[in-house]
């Protein structure tokens, strides 16, 4: 599957953000003794793939919540508020959460505040993989130091609570995993610092907001949730660098307006989508995209030339769909590319070097095709069946984003969903910057 490069997105993160580089100079400057055992320190190491959850002393008596500092004191309430209802903890995360010492609390990290750093403030909550059951309360408004969210693998239910649009400093938040329902959360289109949204492994339903694409995100999962229609004809002023989509119902086309993320993306999943017609041209003209996988849906038509242009193309995956035609030498030729998988769809011809993959260190597979000379093919048969109805893509360009686009073409075998595990290659944890 394809090679996440969530370090590089992390990384990334951390440089072009300008919070966490406040936090992590100022982390400089502490004794780094003293440091290790900071609260604040953990929301840094949390980005360095070291993070320990657990006992926190607090050599710093700043750090202590006292009712001279109130922004503390909102927390507590809106922590407790959150203890209750907390209905199954099954690993005490929430046990130590008692008393007004809220940077004491498992799982709750302050740092200096931003526009004051003699005060502590409440800056992240991670509570990764503690299998609680409960909601989300009103009062997380409160929380408006917050940085990051972190809830991946819990049991976390209802929506999200509107007063979220109170955490104007908030960055990153990974609800993933979980059991939030309803139609996409809108609320998090209004947190003007966001960049790292992850919402995959949910219940979520209806259409993805078109506002989604026009924020400054860095990174988007929104895969293995209920999702319809994802993209609107046309936008501008995207930012992400990863969209995964994978596991969803979109239906439609993919629209030429996926060009707009042609200056930032690197990573587009679409897998099993119920993506139908053509790959537009303009996907070729997405020239960092390092990984492109659309496989398991009922994509018509042929390899788009302009995908030669993809130089940074490592990983391609177009298996399991309907697509026709030759496979171009162009793309065999790519310089990255590492791994092209085709399989079971109904190409005809191997242009060039892409009969020999292997003999360009690429990892292949071509099997059931229409392929005369290779070995494991479809019958004869079924491939006159689909040759004979030859699809004309510019007949029948989309318009609409997905699920607005015509569904013109009805492949003749429809490509078999698989039913992707819920660990890999959509793993909740692993990408976890914890
Ligand atoms: C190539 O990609 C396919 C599809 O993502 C994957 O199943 C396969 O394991 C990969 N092969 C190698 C050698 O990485
Ligand atoms: C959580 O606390 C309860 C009650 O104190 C205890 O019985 C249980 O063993 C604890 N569970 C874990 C995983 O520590
Ligand atoms: C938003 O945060 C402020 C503190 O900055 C707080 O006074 C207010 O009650 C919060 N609003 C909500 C809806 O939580
Ligand atoms: C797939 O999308 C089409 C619209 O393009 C829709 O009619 C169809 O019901 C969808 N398939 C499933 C299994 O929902
Ligand atoms: C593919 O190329 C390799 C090395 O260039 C060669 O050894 C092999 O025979 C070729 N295979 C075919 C089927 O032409
Ligand atoms: C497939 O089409 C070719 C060329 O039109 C024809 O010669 C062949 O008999 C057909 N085979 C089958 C199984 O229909």
């Amino acid at each position: 599957m394809a090679s996440y490069s969530f370090t590089s997105i992390a990384i990334h993160a951390l440089i072009s953000i300008p919070l966490l580089l406040n936090l992590s100079c100022l982390f400089h400057n502490l004794n780094l003794a003293a440091a290790a055992k900071h609260g604040s320190s953990k929301v840094h190491a949390s980005h360095h793939h070291h993070h320990h959850r657990g006992n926190h002393n607090h050599p710093d008596p700043a750090a202590a919540s006292d009712d001279s500092n109130p922004r503390l004191h909102l927390a507590f309430l809106a922590l407790q508020a959150w203890k209750r209802v907390i209905y199954s903890d099954p690993y005490n995360f929430t046990s130590n959460w008692v008393g007004p010492s809220v940077c004491n609390y498992k799982g709750v990290f302050c740092a200096p505040a931003l526009d004051d750093p003699r005060i502590q403030v409440v800056a992240g909550i991670d509570l990764n993989k503690g299998n609680i059951a409960g909601f989300l309360p009103e009062e997380l408004g409160l929380l408006c130091d917050l940085a990051l969210i972190h809830l991946n693998s819990n049991r976390f239910c209802g929506i999200l609570p509107q007063s979220m649009a109170n955490l104007t400093l908030l960055y990153e938040l990974d609800l993933s995993n979980n059991r939030f329902v309803g139609p996409f959360p809108t609320v998090v289109l209004s947190l003007p610092t966001l960049k790292y949204l992850d919402l995959r492994y949910n219940e979520f339903e209806g259409p993805l907001s078109p506002q989604l694409f026009k924020k400054k995100l860095d990174a988007i999962f929104v895969n293995n949730n209920r999702f319809t229609n994802v993209l609107p004809a046309t936008f501008g002023g995207s930012s992400a660098s990863v969209l995964v989509f994978a596991n969803n119902n979109f239906g439609g086309c993919l629209p030429p307006s996926i060009v707009s993320f042609a200056d930032t993306l690197e990573e587009l999943l679409l897998i099993n989508t119920n993506l139908s017609g053509c790959l537009p041209q303009e996907i070729g003209f997405l020239y960092k995209l390092r990984v492109l996988d659309v496989s398991y849906n009922k994509l018509v038509g042929p390899i788009p030339y302009s995908m030669a242009g993809l130089s940074h193309l490592e990983q391609l995956n177009l298996a399991h769909n309907s697509m026709t035609g030759i496979v171009p030498d162009g793309v065999c030729c790519l310089p990255n590319l590492a791994n092209f998988t085709f399989s079971y769809n109904y190409f005809c011809e191997e242009e060039g070097i892409c009969q020999n993959l292997t003999s360009k260190g690429i990892a292949f597979d071509d099997r059931q095709n229409c392929l005369p000379e290779k070995p494991y093919q479809r019958s004869q048969k079924e491939c006159n069946a689909t040759l004979e109805h030859p699809v004309d893509c510019f007949e029948h360009p989309c318009e609409g984003g997905f699920g607005g686009g015509t569904a013109a073409f009805a492949p003749t075998i429809a490509a078999v969903p698989a039913a992707t595990p819920r660990s890999s290659p959509f793993s909740t944890t692993a990408p976890s910057y914890t």
